[in-house]
């Protein structure tokens, strides 16, 4: 017999001390099953005042691991353990080999305060808050640099370069990219590692001024992930729920291209509003989940043989939550 999945996903949330949490990338009907919705950092707030003590977390594997790192009493599952391209950029090694390179191009570990882009494994915020650092998420970066730099320090920024470039200059600070170019950690405030987003950078300044000339007044709303040499072209730079919330403010008649993810864009108000590319920007890892993973993710708690389950050893809690502690403390 066919299983219902959708029905008897209610079901089992109906009956299980559970919550089930959606990023804006994942599927139309996963997205419609979740009973929490967001961007990361939304989610990493709604997550951590949550009370069901079970977390069904439909996302990338750093986003669980956050849930699990913030509220390590909570027991999180998810659907598919998918990683983030971006996120997979950089471990422990690699952030240890960013701050001897910083060192031996004469600015001293002490001199740099490292920030961590959310995505990005529990071990990588661990090193960060070891060092006094913090998290930021596209939607915070801009206000968690600014605190950063209270501290008279460096910022090493990792994992996503463009990230890190887009915020230095919307703030007028010099950045650079380590192992791109002459690098001079002397020269710049804000030192970015050299990760990126694969599905971000899609878009490119052609398909910007495709869609100008196709649509003359048409804007272009972007996600900070995206290269600088896009945003520096872009009306409106935003995390997920900005892009939402600009496009929402927007006359229904005004045309905009919308630089991210194709499931989060396609949700959008169906008219006048254009995915900013020829290909389809869909995050591959993001739609690993299904219907049909969720059902049975649930299930697992049912049966008492909870499935999938996101572990993170106490050590690597106790530094990676300073990390996203210090980020949630700012408002
Ligand atoms: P948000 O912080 O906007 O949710 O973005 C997360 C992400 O992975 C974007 O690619
Ligand atoms: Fe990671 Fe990019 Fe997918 Fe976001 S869209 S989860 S940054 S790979």
């Amino acid at each position: 017999m066919e299983i219902d999945y959708r029905a008897e996903i209610e079901r089992l949330k109906r009956e299980l001390p559970v919550t089930v949490v959606a990023h804006y990338y994942q599927r139309d009907e996963v997205f419609e099953a979740a009973d929490i919705t967001g961007d990361s950092l939304e989610l990493a707030r709604k997550c951590k005042a949550d009370e069901n003590p079970w977390v069904v977390f439909c996302g990338v594997g750093f986003m669980g691991q956050s849930v699990k790192v913030i509220a390590p009493e909570k027991r999180v599952l998810m659907p598919k353990i998918a990683c983030c391209a971006m996120a997979r950029m950089i471990d422990g090694s690699y952030f240890d080999d960013t701050v001897e390179y910083i060192e031996r191009h004469g600015v001293s570990r002490e001199e740099i305060l490292p920030i961590t882009y959310i995505n990005s494994d529990a071990t990588v915020k661990a090193k960060v808050g070891k060092m006094g650092g913090l998290v930021c998420t596209s939607s915070n970066a801009v206000k968690i640099i600014e605190k950063g730099l209270e501290s008279g320090k460096k910022i090493l920024f990792v994992p996503d370069r463009c990230l890190g470039q887009n915020v230095a200059n919307a703030m007028g600070l010099r950045s650079c990219v380590v192992g791109e170019g002459e690098c001079d950690p002397k020269e710049a405030d804000v030192i970015c590692f050299n990760g990126f987003c694969s599905v971000h950078q899609l878009f490119t300044p052609d398909d910007v001024e495709f869609y100008r000339k196709r649509y003359p007044g048409i804007k272009i709303a972007v996600h900070p992930e995206c290269d600088p040499s896009v945003v520096a072209l872009a009306d409106f730079v935003g995390s997920t729920s900005q892009l939402i919330r600009y496009v929402n403010s927007l006359d229904p008649e005004q045309k905009v291209a919308v630089g991210t993810e194709y499931n989060l864009v396609h949700r959008m108000r169906p008219k006048n509003t254009y995915v900013l590319s020829s290909t389809k920007p869909e995050c591959p890892t993001m739609n690993e989940t299904t219907l049909e993973d969720l059902y049975l993710t649930l299930k697992s708690i049912e049966e008492g043989k909870p499935i999938n389950e996101i572990f993170v050893d106490e050590e690597t809690v106790h530094y990676a939550r300073l990390a996203l502690d210090r980020m949630l403390e700012i408002r």
